[in-house]
C-alpha cells in the first residue's frame, strides 16, 4: 500500500451502489476504509442507490453526506427516480452526465475543497452500446477542461460507459490533462488499472457495492430469464450475501495534479445478513 506523502491527497472512488444492500454495505465499511487509505475525498456512483436499484433520492444523498461522501456521480439511470429532479437546483454534490443535452437539470462538473486544495470532479457518459443520445464525450471533456484546468490541476473523471475501447480511448485522450479517469456502469471491477505516461490514473471499471452472487447487483432469476426467453423482466435488487465492496484508491500529487498510485479495493463481507423490508 502506498504511503501518502505531505503533498499528496488520496481520493477513494466507490463503484455503483446497488439498492439498499449497497447502502448498508457502504455504511458498515466506509469509515474503516477511509481510515485505512487515509482518504481525503470520497466519491460514490449513486445512480442505482435508491431502494429498488433505480435512480437516487434526496434521503440517500443525506445519508451519503453523513458518511462523508463529498460528491455523488451518476449515469444513465440518474432520472429513474423523477423525485430527484428538484434536488439538482439547490445542490452541487450530485452530478449527472455532463454531455446530456443542454437544458436538462443539474451539472456534470463540480469543484470541491479538500483542505487547502481544490479538486474538480466530472461525470460523463459514453456513447458505445448506450441508448442515450448525448453530445460527444470527447469534445465535451475538451470544453470542460478549459474551464476546470484554470481552477485546479486536480481533476477526477467518472466515465460512465459500457465499452472498454471507448474508456481506453478517453484515457489516451485525457492523459496528462486530468488526474484520473475511472470507469463505472459495468458493475464488475476490472484488473486493468494503470498510470498513463503523462500521469493520468485509469481503470476501465471500479465495480459495485452490492450482492456478490447476483447479476450486477440484481437477483439472478430476472436477468437470467430475460436472456433465456427474450421477454422483458423487472430486475429486483438482490439481498443475498456475501456482499462485495469495490473501490479505487487514488493517490494524487496535489501540486502537479498527476497520479502517483492507483490501487483496487475489493472487500467481501460474509457476515452481513440483510432482509428486504
Ligand atoms: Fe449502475
Ligand atoms: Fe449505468
Amino acid at each position: 500500500m502506498h504511503v501518502k506523502k505531505d503533498n499528496e491527497i488520496v481520493v477513494l472512488c466507490i463503484g455503483d451502489l446497488i439498492g439498499e444492500p449497497g447502502m448498508a454495505v457502504l455504511e458498515k465499511h466506509l469509515a474503516a476504509l477511509k481510515k485505512r487509505y487515509q482518504a481525503d475525498l470520497m466519491i460514490v456512483n449513486g445512480e442505482n442507490s435508491a431502494k429498488l436499484g433505480r435512480g437516487i433520492t434526496a434521503e440517500i444523498m443525506g445519508r451519503l453526506r453523513e458518511l462523508g461522501v463529498a460528491v455523488v456521480t451518476s449515469g444513465n439511470h440518474v432520472w429513474d427516480n423523477a423525485k430527484i429532479v428538484p434536488y439538482f437546483s439547490g445542490n452541487s454534490d450530485l452530478l449527472r452526465p455532463a454531455n446530456y443535452p443542454a437544458g436538462c437539470p443539474g451539472t456534470g462538473v463540480t469543484l470541491v475543497s479538500v483542505g487547502e486544495y481544490t479538486v474538480g470532479v466530472v461525470n460523463i457518459l459514453g456513447r458505445v452500446f448506450m441508448k442515450e443520445i448525448t453530445d460527444c464525450p470527447f469534445r465535451t471533456m475538451q470544453s470542460i477542461l478549459t474551464y476546470v484546468r484554470a481552477q485546479t490541476p486536480l481533476i477526477v473523471v467518472d466515465f460512465h460507459a459500457e465499452a472498454s475501447a471507448e474508456k481506453l480511448a478517453m484515457a489516451n485522450f485525457l492523459d496528462g490533462h486530468v488526474s484520473a479517469l475511472v470507469g463505472t456502469h459495468v458493475h464488475v471491477q476490472t484488473a486493468d488499472e494503470r498510470i498513463f505516461p503523462q500521469g493520468t490514473a485509469f481503470i476501465s471499471d471500479v465495480g459495485m457495492v452490492g450482492s456478490w452472487f447476483s447479476i450486477i447487483g440484481f437477483k439472478k432469476e430476472s436477468p437470467l430469464n430475460m436472456f433465456l426467453t427474450q421477454m422483458p423482466h423487472r430486475f429486483e435488487v438482490s439481498y443475498e450475501g456475501p456482499f462485495v465492496f469495490n473501490a479505487i484508491a487514488l493517490t494524487l500529487d496535489a501540486i502537479t495534479g498527476k497520479a502517483t498510485d492507483i490501487e483496487r479495493v475489493q472487500l467481501l463481507d460474509h457476515d452481513l445478513v440483510l432482509q428486504k423490508t
